[in-house]
């Protein structure tokens, strides 16, 4: 196993469509404990394949709480089917944006078709903070950030920020 490097916004590979996963094998697999790996070593509480720079649709999540066991849960080819009517509001952070958090309003519930880590489909009913993770991390799979469900402006606030941050790292 091993902890791959995160991409960071303004890195294009973080706006790119990824591809459906077509085979659910050994390799895939590995690239599934290391994912899991790199995600409990941030920490975060979700992680998608496009974070790492592979753009195939897969995602890792644990939203176990603090004192619970781990529960990391692998959806590969997630496809939201139903969303509930009911809005809540979830401070959203990310991986790829770190050290910088805000209010993101979606659906409450929803339900998610996918495959799970031994190729077998699956339908998993989300609410709470699984729902609101999951959103967040499908989102990745379509080149979507939690910054572009805020304002404009702080969006553009945020955006700077992370650009001139990404320029002092290339020329220190
Ligand atoms: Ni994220």
């Amino acid at each position: 196993m091993s902890i791959k490097p995160i991409i960071y916004l303004p890195d294009p590979i973080l706006r790119q469509q990824s591809q459906p996963v077509e085979r659910v094998d050994k390799e895939l697999e590995r690239f599934i404990e290391d994912m899991i790996e790199t995600m409990y070593d941030a920490p975060g509480i979700g992680l998608a394949a496009i974070q790492v720079g592979v753009p195939r649709r897969l995602l890792v999540i644990d939203v176990a709480g603090k004192d619970e066991p781990r529960n990391p849960q692998v959806f590969i080819n997630p496809e939201l089917v139903a969303t509930g009517d009911a809005m809540s509001v979830y401070e959203e952070g990310c991986l790829s944006i770190p050290d910088y958090y805000a209010d993101v309003e979606r659906p409450e519930a929803i339900t998610v078709r996918h495959l799970d880590r031994a190729g077998k489909e699956r339908v998993t009913e989300a609410d709470g903070l699984l729902a609101t993770c999951l959103q967040h991390e499908i989102d990745h799979l379509n080149g979507v950030l939690f910054i572009d469900h805020i304002s404009k402006l702080k969006r553009d606030m945020v955006i700077r920020k992370f650009t001139k941050l990404a320029r002092q790292r290339v020329t220190a």
